[in-house]
């Protein structure tokens, strides 16, 4: 893929050695695109929006309107069906609060799997404790994806949500969200979508998938940091009060009470990121102008050509489905003898990064028995299959350093 002249931050050397940028499941880096959007924004537009009439609040107002739109057109929804949140965590945190808050009753039941980031176990379970609803999880396979039998038999007449990630950012298991969508709706369940992995690596169509929720990041996929949605179906999010009700999230307040601002205003309280979300709607523009079916591709290419030299090497431990159909562009691995750390801090001496730990799912490595963690390589649409080869060189040479 011909894009990393896009990229200012690729030129860089690190320890003397090009960088191998391999740590896009945690943040991806930013196209000129999107640093020239959020400049320019900054140089000759900067002023609140919704808040003034002139010029430059007019101006603000419509291109941070449009970044809605953008956005919605990236996974097929409505504008009023997108909100602007700071990242995936605020996105399920917004859920949580407001649906789950008014929704759930005691004995009721939130379906999440093992496999889940924190994000997706901890609002659940916060909420859970203050309504007396209880919070099950699915187990995963052998390849680390979630039984669908065992989806099956949890998600019950008692189930009020299914909160699931669509792609594991350890193991890269992608979940067939229509099929689990399907479980929830009959039983009368909402599903929620943790977005943050699959959104920025595969095309999203919200409706063919019939989410209700779905929550994604926008600095994994090319976005500024602090920046995030919360896509919710219309009905849904006209129904939830504001988690953060305050400036901007109104229509009319009077002594005696409010009337809310239209969607998706009333779930954006105060003055919100405007320049990130600009800087988003550029990233989304840029991926769009790609094709989301193209990003797969190369990441499939990426994923494909790493396993193939990995898995035969003597002293790794992978983790994951073989089946890149079933994975997305993130290789999650172990040296025998070696801790991921001391691994991580040796592939950076040779220019290239990665992630090490628990990567935010401490239950996943329990259950993968990794309690020490893992290394994670992740890709993304500038990575190279000549950047593939050299990791796999030098993890070679770090193999042969145990004693
Ligand atoms: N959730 C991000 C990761 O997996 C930060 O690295």
């Amino acid at each position: 893929m011909d894009v990393r002249s896009d990229f200012p931050i690729l030129s860089i050397t690190i320890n003397d050695r090009p960088l191998i940028y391999f740590d896009n499941a945690a943040t991806t880096q930013k196209p000129k695109q999107v640093i020239e959007a959020i400049t320019k924004f900054y140089e000759s537009l900067n002023a609140n929006v919704h808040r003034g009439i002139h010029y430059l609040s007019r101006e603000a107002s419509e291109l941070y309107e449009g970044a809605h739109e953008v956005l919605a057109k990236f996974i097929n929804a409505e504008f009023e069906e997108i909100i602007f949140t700071s990242n995936t965590t605020d996105s399920i945190n917004l859920v949580a609060w407001s649906w789950a808050a008014q929704n759930l009753k005691e004995g009721d039941r939130i379906v999440l799997t093992v496999m889940e980031h924190h994000s997706n176990i901890l609002p659940w379970r916060a909420i859970a404790k203050i309504k007396g609803a209880e919070v099950v999880y699915a187990d995963i396979d052998e390849d680390g994806i979630p039984k669908m039998e065992e989806l099956e038999g949890l998600i019950n007449e008692k189930t009020k949500l299914v909160a699931i990630s669509g792609m594991s950012n350890v193991t890269g298991a992608i979940v067939d969200i229509e099929k689990v969508s399907k479980l929830a709706h009959e039983v009368g369940a909402l599903i929620l979508v943790d977005g943050a992995q699959m959104v920025p690596h595969m095309p999203v169509d919200v409706k063919k998938l019939d989410i209700d929720f779905l929550a994604f990041s926008g600095h994994k996929m090319l976005g500024p940091t602090g920046t995030g949605v919360l896509y919710g179906k219309k009905e849904l999010l006209e129904e939830m009060p504001p988690v953060k009700p305050g400036g901007g999230t109104i229509r009319d307040v009077t002594l005696e009470g409010e009337e809310w601002a239209p969607l998706p205003w009333k779930h954006e309280g105060g003055t919100p990121n405007i320049a990130g979300g600009i800087g988003l709607a550029e990233a989304a523009r840029y991926l769009m102008r790609i094709g989301m079916e193209n990003v797969r591709e190369h990441e499939v290419k990426l994923t494909e050509r790493g396993l193939k030299l990995m898995e035969n090497m003597e002293g790794i431990v992978l983790y994951g489905p073989r089946d890149v159909s079933r994975r997305g562009g993130i290789i999650s691995f172990n040296i025998e003898g070696m801790d991921p750390h001391m691994v991580g801090a040796l592939l950076d001496s040779r220019g290239i990064a990665v992630r090490t730990g628990l990567h935010c799912a401490h239950p996943l490595h329990y259950r993968l028995n990794a309690p020490m963690g893992t290394v994670r390589a992740s890709f993304y649409i500038y990575n190279t299959l000549e950047e593939i080869g050299k990791f796999v060189e030098e993890l070679k040479d770090i193999v042969g350093l145990r004693s």
